[in-house]
Formats: structure tokens, C-alpha cells, sequence
């Protein structure tokens, strides 16, 4: 009969065996590929000694092929909870030394258990990913498991932050709950996602690529807009999962944390002499955004994808905000089919967790042209104004410069419920450009006159004088109030102040990817 001591002995050995992962070698085969165990990631993420481990004895039930007797410690995941800043965050990190982190029956279990748990606890929940994909021997379970997952991705959505960083190999339909997450982070040279790899792509479309030209951190945060940001090490993917759940509330019934701010002399007098005085000069729009954050806390999402927009969270006198501007610097901050995707799903996420919008408008437009046409433009804007439309939260909006036609309306106008609509002195909000314009209603006149090219110049100038201005949308309130470029921040703290306590109908919302 064994003993108590014996018992406790037991525990021991069996946590040692747990602990020690896929052992020795196997550990050091991945500390060699320069990567950390599921366990070090987890204790990198976390705050210092805050883990709290769930299942760590869950194991695999699979008779396939001798898998009766193989052991694979915590069934290839490590779950449980932990906090970051303080906060309370449920996580998983799959071991990639423990049967190449492949998902089985019991591994997918485990999951969904942190998953069930972090939505209780109205918490986010971070996935490492680090995985061989579905467990061949484990079938259709493992399959079954992946569905369990989406299921959970897709109602916690929108209720509870959920982020996904991409450590390893990500294959398959296994891409598709990182898919479905609130962000997506990879690290650079160490992971990929693709649905089919490239052996399956050479023999079916003859294309010869490489793994990391497929689906690596470049190709996904550039080409794909799969990825919202990566790291060139696990260290720094860390810091910038800690950093955007800095910005957002625990779950969808919370507001986000507010800093402690002392007000102080807000007025930013870089900002009179950001817009060149040619209309079609660029400038760059990070700049205004830096003068009007607090400092030091605009955290750029997607910075490499779609650049004529741009996203981000901010601080504004320590509180949380979402950030949407044009950029004029690239294709002149023109929506296109990538930018309109890009801002909508972003819109999307800050609605639904609570983070007011703050909107930079300078855009000539949609972008024109066959290839955006038949790319959808279309169907791609469309997102933006509806996201605008029904985004509960509070909807600040600037016209820092062009502002034409349905791209004015798309960039939350008063019209799709904005709240505070602000404009520069250097504002032109009009149905298109003054040349465009002017061609179009002056073309008998100008056709007609001894001198075409000076009579289209005087009716360029005459539209211009008198829509090519922020005074036309003031007159009819479409603009609340036209401000001194250097007064924006204050009169955005302003706004935030008096929009606090912004009454949202309720609608619960989940942040489907788009
Ligand atoms: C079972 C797996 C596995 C898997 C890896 N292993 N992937 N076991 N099912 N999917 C095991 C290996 O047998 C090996 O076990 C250990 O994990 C480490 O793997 P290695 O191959 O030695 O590692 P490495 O050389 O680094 O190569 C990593 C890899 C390769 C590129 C990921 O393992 C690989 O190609 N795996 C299969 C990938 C795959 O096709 N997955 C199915 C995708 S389809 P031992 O015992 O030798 O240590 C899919 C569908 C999902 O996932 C659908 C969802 C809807």
C-alpha cells in the first residue's frame, strides 16, 4: 500500500515529467532553431510568477498507429492563466517539442477549456501558436477539434480580446483561428502561415516559392494583410501583445484603463504649418497624429499593409483611442479596396471594445481605375460605411484637407452618425476636386472662350473660392466648428470629455474578420 509520502513523491515525478516537455533533446532542438519552449513564451508574456497552469495532466486518448503508448506531455499545450500589467489573461502556448505541437482530440480541449474560462471571466486570451497542425494519427478528433476552436474564436468575438501570435509552422485549416482573432502577430524568419504549403503548390500549379515567401512575417504584414505586426524576436512580440491589450478594456462591457494625465498646455502650434500650401502636396500624416496623441503612445496596426491608411491605438490626455487617417504620402491617402478592408476591421475592433475613433480626413477619393473596379471597390468601400454607421462609440472626426465625394461621407462624416465633426481652415469638402469640377460644369464655356486654357483656369479658381473650403459644410452644420489647426488636441481631449458617457444601444457586435 503506498503511502502518503509516496502519493506526494508521485505528484512530484509527474509534474517533473510534464515540465520537462518533449525532454531534453527535443528542447534543445528548439532552442537551437533559436526559439523558446511553450513554457518560457508563457513566462515572457505573463508578469513576473503570475501563471497559473489548467490541465496540466490532460492527455490523449489515440490508439492509432502506437500511439497507445506514447507519451506526450500536456497532450502538446500549456493553458492556463496569468496577468499582463496587472490584468487578468488566460492563455495557451503549444509545445512544439511535445509531438510538433500537433492538435488532437485533448489538445484542442484544452484550448477551448481557457477559451470557456476567458469568456466567463470576461478576460482576453492569448494563443501562442507552434504547431505541426492536425494530428494524423488523431483523424477526424483532431479535425473536430479545430471546429470546437472557430466555434469559440467566432462567439467570443467582439466579447473578449483575443490575440494570436504565430511562433512556429501554422498550416492548413489551422490558419483559420489566428483568422478569426481580434490580431494577429508572427515573428519574423520563424513562422508561417499558409493554407497549402509549397510542395502542394508546386505539384498543383507548377509555382515554385519558398515557406517564408509564402506565408512569413514579411509577406503577410506587406502583401497579404494577414498579420497586423512582427517582431524580429520573441521578446519583442511579447511587448507588442502587452502593448495593445494596454489599450483595451478586459472584455466588451468594460471601458479601457485610463491613464492618469495632468492637463497642461495643449496646444500643438506644429500643426498650423503642417499643410503645404499646394493642395496636391503631400505631407505625412504620422506627424499630425504623433502632435496629437499623447506622447510616445501612437502604436501603429498594420503599418506596412495599405498605407494610405492608416490605424493604430493612441493615447489622448490617457485615454484610449482609435486612430483612422488618411496618409497623403501614399497614392495621395486614396481608399482603396486593401485600405477600405484594413480600416473597417479596425473600426470594428475599437467598437466593439469601447475605444472612441478619432478620424484624420485628407482623401481625394476612391481610388479610380479597371483593377479596383474589378477588385470589388465597391463591395470593399461599403464596409467602411457600414462599420462607421454602426460603431456605437464615440465618432470624432477631422477634415484636415480634401474631403470629395463618397470617400468624405466614407471617412465618418456628420452624416454616418459622427459626433463631433472639426474641419482646418485648409479644408475642402466638395463633391471632387475644383479641376475636376470645373471641367465637367464650365466645359461649354471653357470650349466656347479665346483662351480655353485661361478661362479654365479662372473657373478652376471661382469653384475653388467657393467650395473648395470648409465654410460650405460649417453653413449647414455638417461641420460643428472650423479650428485653428495647432487647437485639434485640445478640442479632441474636449470631445472625448464630453463623450464619455456616450449611451451605446447595446447591440452586441462580434469583430468578424473582414
Ligand atoms: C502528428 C506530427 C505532426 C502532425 C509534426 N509531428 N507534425 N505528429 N501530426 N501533424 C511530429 C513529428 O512526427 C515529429 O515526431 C515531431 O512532431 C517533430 O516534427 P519534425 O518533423 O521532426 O519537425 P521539423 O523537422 O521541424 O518539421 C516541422 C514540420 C513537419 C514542417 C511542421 O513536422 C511537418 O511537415 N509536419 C506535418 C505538417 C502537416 O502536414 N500537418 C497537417 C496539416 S493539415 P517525433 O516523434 O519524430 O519527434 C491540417 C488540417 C487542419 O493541419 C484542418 C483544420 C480544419
Amino acid at each position: 500500500m503506498s503511502t502518503t509520502a509516496d502519493k506526494l513523491n508521485q505528484l512530484e515525478e509527474k509534474t517533473a515529467q510534464v515540465l520537462a516537455q518533449g525532454g531534453p533533446k527535443a528542447v534543445e532542438k528548439q532552442h537551437a532553431k533559436d526559439k523558446k519552449t511553450a513554457r518560457e513564451r508563457i513566462e515572457l508574456l505573463l508578469d513576473e510568477g503570475t501563471f497559473t497552469e489548467v490541465d496540466r495532466f490532460v492527455t490523449h486518448r489515440c490508439s492509432n498507429f502506437g500511439m497507445e503508448s506514447k507519451v506526450i506531455p500536456a497532450d502538446g499545450v500549456v493553458t492556463g492563466y496569468g496577468k499582463v500589467d496587472g490584468r487578468l489573461v488566460f492563455v495557451y502556448a503549444q509545445d512544439f517539442t511535445a509531438q510538433g505541437g500537433s492538435l488532437g482530440e485533448m489538445h484542442a480541449a484544452k484550448i477551448c477549456k481557457v477559451m470557456d474560462m476567458a469568456l466567463q471571466a470576461g478576460a482576453p486570451v492569448v494563443g501562442l501558436n507552434d504547431s505541426g497542425g492536425a494530428r494524423i494519427q488523431e483523424a477526424v478528433d483532431a479535425l473536430s477539434g479545430y471546429g470546437q476552436i472557430f466555434y469559440r474564436n467566432s462567439l467570443a468575438s467582439g466579447h473578449i480580446p483575443q490575440i494570436s501570435v504565430i511562433m512556429g509552422p501554422c498550416a492548413g485549416g489551422a490558419v483559420y483561428s489566428p483568422a478569426l482573432t481580434d490580431f494577429i502577430l508572427m515573428v519574423e524568419k520563424e513562422s508561417q502561415m499558409f493554407i497549402t504549403g509549397p510542395a502542394v503548390i508546386a505539384s498543383t500549379t507548377g509555382e515554385e516559392v519558398t515557406a517564408e515567401e509564402l506565408g512569413g512575417a514579411d509577406t503577410h504584414t506587406t502583401v497579404s494583410g494577414v498579420a497586423h505586426l512582427s517582431a524580429s524576436s520573441e521578446e519583442e512580440v511579447m511587448e507588442q501583445v502587452r502593448a495593445i491589450l494596454s489599450y483595451l478594456p478586459s472584455n466588451a462591457d468594460e471601458k479601457p484603463p485610463v491613464l492618469p494625465y495632468e492637463k497642461g498646455d495643449e496646444s500643438r502650434p506644429a500643426l498650423d504649418t503642417v499643410i503645404p500650401d499646394a493642395s496636391n502636396m503631400p505631407y505625412d500624416m504620422l506627424d499630425v497624429i504623433e502632435q496629437i496623441a499623447d506622447e510616445g503612445t501612437f502604436f501603429q496596426t498594420q503599418p506596412y499593409f495599405a498605407d494610405n491608411i492608416i490605424t493604430g491605438f493612441g493615447r489622448v490626455g490617457g485615454r484610449s483611442v482609435g486612430f483612422i487617417a488618411n496618409q497623403p504620402f501614399v497614392m495621395g491617402g486614396s481608399l482603396d479596396v486593401n485600405a477600405s478592408d484594413k480600416a473597417a476591421r479596425f473600426i470594428q475592433c475599437c467598437d466593439a471594445f469601447n475605444v472612441p475613433l478619432i478620424n484624420l480626413v485628407d482623401v481625394p477619393g476612391f481610388l479610380p481605375g479597371v483593377d479596383q473596379e474589378h477588385s470589388g471597390i465597391i463591395r470593399h468601400g461599403a464596409k467602411l460605411l457600414y462599420v462607421y454607421s454602426v460603431a456605437e462609440v464615440p465618432k470624432i472626426t477631422v477634415v484636415l484637407r480634401k474631403a470629395y465625394g463618397g470617400s468624405y461621407l466614407a471617412m465618418c462624416s456628420k452624416d454616418l452618425g459622427a459626433d463631433h465633426v472639426y474641419a482646418w481652415p485648409t479644408a475642402e469638402i466638395a463633391v471632387m476636386g475644383a479641376a475636376g469640377a470645373a471641367n465637367i460644369i464650365f466645359s461649354k464655356e471653357i470650349k466656347a472662350a479665346e483662351d480655353p486654357a485661361a478661362a479654365r483656369a479662372q473657373k478652376i479658381q471661382e469653384y475653388s473660392d467657393r467650395f473648395a473650403t470648409p465654410y460650405v459644410a460649417a453653413e449647414r452644420g455638417f461641420v460643428d466648428m472650423v479650428i485653428q489647426p495647432s487647437q485639434t488636441r485640445a478640442q479632441i481631449m474636449e470631445a472625448l470629455e464630453v463623450l464619455q458617457n456616450k449611451k451605446r444601444e447595446g447591440r452586441v457586435r462580434g469583430n468578424m474578420p473582414l
